[in-house]
């Protein structure tokens, strides 16, 4: 299989991290005899850097090209400490959300058997995890119509029908291979979009008998998700509350450098870990590069390079269990990086090639 992949590392850690999901992808593609093309661009804070613009047109180019985008990290704590910046780091990413109309978010949550005594929560708590959280990426109070006047600032929120229905047709076929539930996260009891949110919903689920549709405010699943997250299938919810939980549920794990998620479009998608760019351990070599790996593992899955895929899940679960790890996991590591990102390449060009995808 032949494929062009855009890459772009973005700001912070995500130049270091990206190094080793390439690295991944390119044990992959050596083993498998598939021939991945990475082409780079630029976005964020460095683009800002470069050309004053966080979202250059050559990098929108190289996405429309691509067929698919690995992407790392964006933002720089000089924007962020200063409120009147009129140009963003963030403004980059959410600009190439809404530009490929990247509209469902997909950000799984499990737990790691070799891991579960370093979550912050209880293992007997957090032991059976397995969710996915579908979060609304091109809508809502992320892109509504934003202002300031004498009177102060504003947001707008808004949300279509067919916003709604093209996500949640999505998660609905999601959970029919899953555990067949779904949880929609509102605020049904205040906001009229979540009210459009519930009657969509609700009529979409009268299709899918099978599934369970459950209904719940997002202030009682900020609480449900870390009381009893195991009672989670499928999350489905509107752009920032999916945004606010989907870190919540990031502590389950036990290290936000373990999530992946895969941004999905009509034409195209684009596969980032959750973590943000980290700026105090940029250059460092300190960064975990696993949940960027695994984020090059959804993208092998987009391809239906299945065993590709598995293989790389597996050597970063063997990762785990070796403790070939960065110091987040383990402080007595000793490890950075490049050293994880080299161990899972090696193990995957060392072990024996998994049956061929038919
Ligand atoms: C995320 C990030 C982004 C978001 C930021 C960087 C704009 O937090 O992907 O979750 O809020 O969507
Ligand atoms: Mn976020």
């Amino acid at each position: 299989m032949k494929k062009n992949i855009a890459v772009l590392p973005g700001d912070g850690i995500g130049p270091e991290v990206i190094t080793e999901a390439v690295k991944v992808l390119s044990a992959i593609g050596e083993k498998y005899q598939h021939e991945f093309i990475f082409n780079y661009g630029d976005i964020g804070a460095s683009a800002i850097d470069k050309s004053g613009v966080p979202l250059p047109d050559e990098t929108i180019k190289l996405c429309q090209q691509a067929d698919s985008i690995l992407f790392g990290a964006i933002g720089d704590p000089k924007y962020d400490n200063n409120p009147n910046a009129n140009i963003r780091p963030e403004q980059g990413l959410l600009a190439l959300r809404k530009t490929l109309g990247l509209f469902a978010n997909i950000r799984p949550v499990a737990v790691y058997e070799s891991l579960i005594h370093r979550s912050p929560l209880k293992e007997e708590i957090i032991r059976n995890t397995d969710l996915v959280i579908f979060r609304e990426l091109t809508g809502g109070i992320y892109f509504g119509k934003k202002g300031k006047d004498e009177n102060g600032s504003y947001d707008h929120c808004v949300y279509t029908a067919e916003e709604i229905d093209r996500i949640t047709i999505m998660a609905f076929k999601a959970a029919a291979t899953r555990k067949k539930k779904i949880t929609l996260v509102d605020k049904a009891n205040v906001l009229e979009t979540s009210r459009l949110w519930r009657e969509r919903v609700q009529t979409i689920a009268a299709s899918y008998p099978e599934i369970t549709l459950e209904l719940m405010f997002v202030d009682n699943a900020a609480m449900q998700i870390i009381q009893n997250p195991s009672s989670f299938d499928v999350i489905l919810t509107e752009n920032m509350f999916g945004d606010i939980l989907s870190d919540a549920a990031s502590v389950i794990p036990g290290s936000m450098g373990l999530l992946p998620s895969a941004s999905v479009g009509k034409d195209t998608s684009l596969f980032e870990p959750i973590h943000g760019s980290y700026p105090q351990a940029a250059g460092k070599n300190i960064a975990n590069p696993l949940a960027t790996i695994l984020s090059a593992a959804m993208m092998l899955e987009s391809f239906e390079l299945f065993n590709e895929a598995q293989e790389i899940v597996e050597m970063v679960n063997q990762s785990l269990k070796v403790g070939s790890v960065t110091s987040d996991i383990n402080s007595e590591s000793g490890l950075g990086t490049s050293d994880v990102g080299n161990y899972i390449a090696e193990s995957i060009l060392q072990s024996s090639q998994k049956e061929v995808n038919a």
